[in-house]
């Protein structure tokens, strides 16, 4: 992990009260991941990678999945645990490096909202060797990353921008996907380019 980027999220971690204060909270749950859930026959085990203050955590728990929540910044980890004070939620909250942490389990769901695409905190390569230790036979992944237009859609601040067909082939053939869902958002600082194309992916792994 870039020095840099560790003073970023110290720095928005810091300012932040609570979870709402985030810049990158949205109370909603991801459609794909409560797609994703639906499809599932009974809840089980879920894994929530970089999950800051936990938001998706709770949801995952409250739909009665037993959830590990990872992150290295310990101001995420004290945020999710006093959402967790006064819950019967089943969220186990973990600080660490996810290119080192080594699970002893394995999830039916794991998702990324935002971790993946930090910048210089892990080689794809090595990330997708963890995602594979992480994920059960027929489990699924969800992970939203920065998606890249063009040569030109790369800006020195902020998430890193990849191509769909890069995440796609960087999972394959290990992992199908079934949905990809590409949104344009507008109303960016200018110096992250104004706009970003976000991409929505819902990867399944053959059971
Ligand atoms: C953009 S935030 C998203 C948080 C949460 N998933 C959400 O959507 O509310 C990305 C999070 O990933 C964490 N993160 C980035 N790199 C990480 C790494 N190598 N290991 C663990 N956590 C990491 C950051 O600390 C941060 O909390």
């Amino acid at each position: 992990m870039s020095a840099q980027s560790k003073n970023v999220f110290n720095r928005l971690y810091r300012s932040a009260e609570h979870a709402e204060d985030l810049p990158w909270h949205e109370a909603e749950p991801p459609e794909l991941l409560a797609k994703a859930l639906d499809q599932r026959s009974a809840p089980g085990t879920a894994l929530d990678v970089g999950c800051g203050a936990g938001t998706y955590s709770l949801y995952m728990a409250g739909r009665g999945y037993r959830v590990t929540a990872i992150d290295f910044m310990p101001q995420a980890i004290a945020m999710l645990q006093a959402r967790l004070r006064d819950t019967e939620l089943d969220i186990t909250a973990v600080q660490d490096d996810i290119g080192t942490w080594s699970a002893d389990r394995q999830f039916d769901v794991v998702l990324d909202i935002g971790c993946l695409h930090t910048p210089g905190t892990i080689d794809r390569h090595l990330y997708k060797q963890q995602l594979l230790k992480w994920l059960a036979p027929g489990g699924d992944f969800i992970l939203l990353h920065f998606g890249r237009r063009g040569w030109w859609d790369k800006w020195p601040i902020g998430p890193g921008r990849v191509s769909a067909n890069v995440i796609t082939d960087l999972f394959q053939p290990e992992l199908k996907l079934l949905e990809y869902q590409p949104q344009l958002r507008g109303g960016m600082p200018w110096f992250m380019g104004r706009s970003a194309l976000i991409g929505r992916y819902w990867f399944q792994r053959p059971g």
